[in-house]
């Protein structure tokens, strides 16, 4: 199964929650992230989410920045939006409710998970704390899912 988180820039939240995600499953579960704008393609993640993961274990120092485009509704089973905005350029690129079903923010009831960008360290350990209960349940469900019986 294949999961990808979206943010904005791809270099702060979305790498975190691709980390500590990543950091819950198994290895049959690929997980990647992307960003909604090119601004930051191909570099490593801001520097203060390095250093917030480090701060619990998870390594995002190697992930590089890349675009989302409209070829991720192919690749992945999942797609979990950090914020509306992020949720809103998503769903914009989708062709069909098959894609659209895949898309959801990653917290529930509708909250969002600030952009931390213009922040300071705080910040940054605040997303992470908001991702790891996301990520906690959301491993759960995943692994559930895969243990059920193809409904196709
Ligand atoms: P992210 O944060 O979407 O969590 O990666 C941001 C990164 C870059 C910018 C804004 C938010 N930016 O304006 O360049």
């Amino acid at each position: 199964m294949k999961i990808l988180m979206v943010c904005l820039g791809n270099i702060c939240r979305s790498p975190l929650a691709e980390g500590i995600l990543q950091s819950k499953l198994p290895d049959n579960f690929i997980v990647d992230s992307a960003g909604t704008i090119d601004m930051h393609e191909g570099k490593n993640p801001d520097h203060r989410s390095i250093k917030t993961g480090q701060q619990y274990n998870v390594d995002i120092s190697k992930q590089k920045s890349r675009h989302f485009t409209a070829q991720d509704f192919e690749e992945f089973d999942h797609i979990y939006c950090m914020d509306q905005n992020n949720l809103k350029d998503v769903l914009s690129l989708a062709k069909n409710d098959t894609q659209r079903n895949k898309v959801s923010l990653i917290l529930e009831n509708n909250e969002e998970v600030p952009d931390p960008y213009w922040g300071g360290m705080n910040d940054f350990d605040h997303v992470y704390q908001l991702l790891d209960q996301a990520c906690e349940r959301i491993a759960i469900e995943l692994k559930s899912q895969l243990k059920e019986p193809s409904k196709k």
